[in-house]
């Protein structure tokens, strides 16, 4: 049979973006070659971010979209840097393309690896294991506001920034999550709000989880406010298994998760449109870190875990799984960047990948 050729947009954006989705990019082709070939990737690059910007005047092409909307996926690097403000290349470069094709599922694993050390005491590999489940297409995030509302003079500027809760969008992202822990070891869903606080949007996040709950009777569920969630991220992390949450909640329990894992460098994400109506985009939860950008020092793995989550919605979880292996294998080896304590540069972890790769053939 002919290889199936899946087309990519690799969109690397800024700073450590372009050295993960490089590495990222090198390692994917790696897996493909060695695949007697099953598959390959045919990959075309978008060469949009504050660079771009700063030569037109916008963070991807006005016809960006369109021309991205037939791809089987998205390979997204980090966006943001120093030149331009972070909301608008935010919103202009990832937002932008979460939003319009429908990504409403962000789904980041946490995965604890053998060789790297986590500030948590009680860590281990066959233990903490969870997926912190973002919904990415409203809430915090949904861009609803606005300054200067009723010209009260200078110095006293006021902002609006709200929060959107539609009925359809919880219980979407919720139904996601129960599907997802029926599929893992611990079926259990652990739902994140702050519904004392905010009456509005939040209640109704509880009572959709409440009714989508009831049925699933075969799944565990908890229902935790999120300032309680982030002490047990810490002090009970084994008892997490799917956690889902608002996007700005999950944005930041998702990050407080892979610095337990040892660090925001391992951490990959899907941005999902799971009816496939649009392209879906992955990418490592960290930014574009100016502090480390072009020195080769960026740890790929975040960027190639990613991959491993595109492979997955490509209908190749056996691809997957042997990504995930020679990740393992890496780190086990002890080959780690200096975010994990080691002296290995991006193409030393992204060579020891490739090696991996070939010897679990
Ligand atoms: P950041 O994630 O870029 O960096 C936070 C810390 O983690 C830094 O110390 C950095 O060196 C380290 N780090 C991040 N990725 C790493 C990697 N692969 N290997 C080793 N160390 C790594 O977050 P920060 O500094 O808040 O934001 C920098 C820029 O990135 C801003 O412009 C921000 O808006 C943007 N950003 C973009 C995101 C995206 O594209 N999805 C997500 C988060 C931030
Ligand atoms: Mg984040």
């Amino acid at each position: 049979t002919p290889p199936r050729t899946f087309r990519i947009a690799a969109i690397p954006a800024d700073g450590v973006g372009r050295e993960v989705v490089a590495a990222g990019r090198a390692v994917l082709d790696a897996l493909a070659g060695d695949s007697g070939g099953a598959f390959a990737f045919d990959w075309e690059e978008f060469p949009w971010g504050c660079e771009y910007y700063a030569r037109t005047g916008t963070m991807m092409a006005d016809d960006g979209l369109e021309r991205l909307k037939d791809f089987d996926a998205i390979y997204f690097g980090a966006v943001g840097w120093p030149t331009v403000p972070d909301h608008i290349s935010l919103w202009g470069l990832r937002l932008r393309i979460c939003q319009s094709f429908d990504q409403w599922a962000n789904v980041r694993p946490v995965h604890f690896l053998p060789g790297v050390v986590s500030p948590l005491r009680k860590a281990d590999t066959t233990e903490l294991d969870w997926v912190v489940v973002r919904e990415n297409s409203e809430g915090e995030y949904a861009g609803l506001g606005g300054r200067n509302l009723s010209g009260r003079g200078p110095g006293g500027e006021v902002a609006v920034q709200s929060s959107l809760f539609t009925e359809v969008g919880c219980e979407r992202v919720i139904r996601f999550a129960f599907d997802l822990a029926r599929t893992r070891d611990r079926r259990k869903v652990s739902s994140v709000t702050k519904s004392n606080a905010q009456q509005y949007g939040m209640v109704l996040w509880d009572e959709v989880f409440r009714r989508v709950a009831a049925d699933h009777p075969d799944v565990e569920t908890e229902s935790v406010l999120v300032d309680a969630m982030s002490a047990k991220f810490v002090l009970r992390p084994e008892e997490l298994s799917v956690v889902v949450a608002s996007n700005l909640n999950a944005d930041i329990l998702s990050d407080l998760g892979s610095a337990l894992a040892g660090s925001l460098g391992l951490a990959a994400s899907a941005n999902l449109n799971p009816e496939r109506r649009f392209p879906s985009m992955f990418e490592p939860v960290h930014g574009s870190a100016p502090d480390i950008a072009g020195r080769g020092l960026a740890n790929p793995i975040g960027a190639v875990g990613s991959g491993a989550l595109m492979l997955e919605h490509l209908g190749l979880p056996d691809q997957a799984a042997r990504l995930h292996r020679a990740i393992e294998a890496t780190t086990a080896a002890g080959i780690l960047t200096g975010d994990l304590g080691g002296t290995a540069s991006t193409d030393d972890v992204t060579k020891a990948l490739i090696d991996a790769l070939a010897r679990s053939t």
